[in-house]
């Protein structure tokens, strides 16, 4: 985002870009939203879009594309194989990360697919900072495990530490020694680390961390999805890369990776997947399963529309105005939570602005999914749609107990380039409104609980008649407002 002062001294993030093509909104009366929400059976995943106002659920495929990205579009070459695009979308590829192989596949969960299937055995660990869902899952599917070593910053809350998303070099070090090159399939490393809050690391960590897979001979994959915050954060926080463009830091830490792959719903502004890689044994193990899982080497699975978008997403994500758009207009959220006292991951991350539930509502036990909770109860009041990143999101043990997550986050997550800062100011005053009547709000507990994945689909029922109460105080203090 561009360096502008204003006169009042005030500094408030402006947008680098003007709307062309808008989208109608729809605002329902709360009794409206109580049943929508019900209908739901309080999972945020299964609200119709229609009876969303603010749609904060996800970053994932629903951030605004260029006309740029939509004139590329026009340009799709629509062959099975051979496709020009496909060949468009390499050379980004590689301009950006100057690796010379690229793999499609159509979302970033098939690369953790097919990344597991190439190197993940039954028994073998992968050390990581932090998981996200679908990593995890692939991995464990088949029979390996996950180790989470991030920095302990990682689990606290409200921090200073600048790069929340490092891994702990002593614990690498220690797993290494403990289990071998034989016992771990890779070392992970996620951008943006989604699940803590969107927390990044230092180019710095990422070195020692390359430093030591190489000197182990243990491939390091890097999970790119979430890299423009990533590489924002790197230019802003990290003295060392202050003189650094975007395009230098972004080539240094795939430099300092075996693998990348990345979910284009987040990457690039558009949708689709990919892995990329220097290294040619690893492109002729992985490759296989391209077109046994996603589609012809060409196109992987994605429409060549997406993938035109995709190329030029990649080439934006080098300009240092639209990577910063997100990040600035998340901090300027979550410090105006914090004027409220509303308690809020901090540093402020990429992705979106997190809530703390368990500070939120500090009566609420983890076992009655006190971020489920708190993510209804805000859709309820506002239209807001936020996402559950807690309890509901982890996988029942095989012995039927429930692992307590390490934090209970509702995520407003932010797309890029979609809402304008009177959208974030009306989120804001709802939140507050929310946090000042954070009392009335009770726990959840299972409907229909599916064995895998099951916060996507599974279906809960508030504990008591909290939601009743709760539309009431908002119609006693907001009378017929939505
Ligand atoms: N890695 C990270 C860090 C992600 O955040 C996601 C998706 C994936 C991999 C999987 O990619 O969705 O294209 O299959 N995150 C979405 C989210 C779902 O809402 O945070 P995908």
């Amino acid at each position: 985002m561009a360096n502008i002062k204003f006169f009042s001294g005030k500094t408030t993030p402006i947008e680098m870009h003007r709307v062309r093509i808008i989208q109608k909104l729809n605002l329902l009366p709360i009794e409206e939203r109580q049943a929508a929400i019900k209908q739901a059976g309080n999972n945020t995943f299964l609200l119709k879009n229609a009876d969303v106002f603010l749609d904060m659920l996800t970053d994932s495929g629903v951030n605004a594309m260029s006309n740029d990205q939509l004139a590329a579009m026009s340009q799709a070459d629509d062959s099975y194989a051979g496709s020009a695009t496909f060949y468009r979308l390499e050379k980004a590829l590689q301009h950006v990360f100057e690796m010379e192989y690229f793999l499609p596949a159509h979302q970033g969960r098939a690369c953790e697919h097919v990344l597991s299937k190439t190197f993940v055995k039954k028994g073998q660990v992968v050390p990581m900072n932090y998981h996200f869902t679908t990593s995890k899952a692939h991995i464990t599917e088949l029979g390996g495990e996950i180790l989470e070593i991030p920095v302990k910053d990682a689990f606290e809350m409200t921090s200073t530490c600048p790069f929340k998303g490092n891994m702990d070099i002593d614990a690498l070090k220690k797993v290494i020694a403990e289990r071998g090159k034989e016992g771990i399939a890779y070392v992970r490393m996620e951008a943006g680390t989604n699940l803590i809050g969107g927390q990044p690391f230092s180019l710095e960590n990422l070195l020692a961390v390359s430093k030591i897979c190489r000197a182990s001979g243990i491939p390091l994959v890097q999970d790119v999805s979430l890299l423009s915050d990533n590489l924002h954060f790197i230019k802003q926080r990290e003295a060392s890369c202050k003189d650094k463009s975007i395009h230098e830091i972004a080539k240094a830490m795939a430099a300092a990776s075996d693998i990348i792959y990345f979910s284009g719903r987040k990457l690039g502004f558009a949708r689709g997947g990919g892995i990329c890689t220097g290294n040619k044994q690893y492109y002729l193990d992985i490759r296989g399963f391209i077109p046994l899982y996603e589609g012809f080497l060409t196109y992987g699975g994605m429409s060549v529309r997406e993938m035109e978008a995709l190329a030029v997403g990649m080439y934006e994500t080098l300009d240092e105005d639209v990577i910063s758009q997100g990040p600035q207009f998340i901090e300027f959220m979550t410090n105006e939570l914090i004027k409220h006292n509303v308690p809020v991951v901090t540093p402020p991350g990429g992705l979106g602005c997190h809530l703390n539930a368990r500070d939120f509502l500090p009566h609420l036990p983890q076992t009655q999914y006190t971020a489920g909770a708190l993510a209804s109860a805000l859709y309820i009041i506002s239209g807001v749609r936020g996402m559950e990143r807690g309890t509901m999101s982890e996988q029942r043990n095989e012995d039927g107990t429930e692992p307590l997550a390490h934090m209970e986050l509702v995520r407003l997550a932010l797309p890029r380039r979609v809402f304008t800062m009177s959208q974030i100011v009306y989120a804001v005053d709802r939140i507050n409104w929310l946090y000042q009547n954070r009392n009335l709000v009770g726990g959840l507990q299972w409907l229909d609980e599916p064995k895998i994945l099951r916060f996507f689909y599974g279906t809960l029922e508030p504990i008591g008649d909290w939601q009743q109460k709760l539309a009431a105080k908002f119609k006693k203090d907001f009378g017929d407002s939505l």
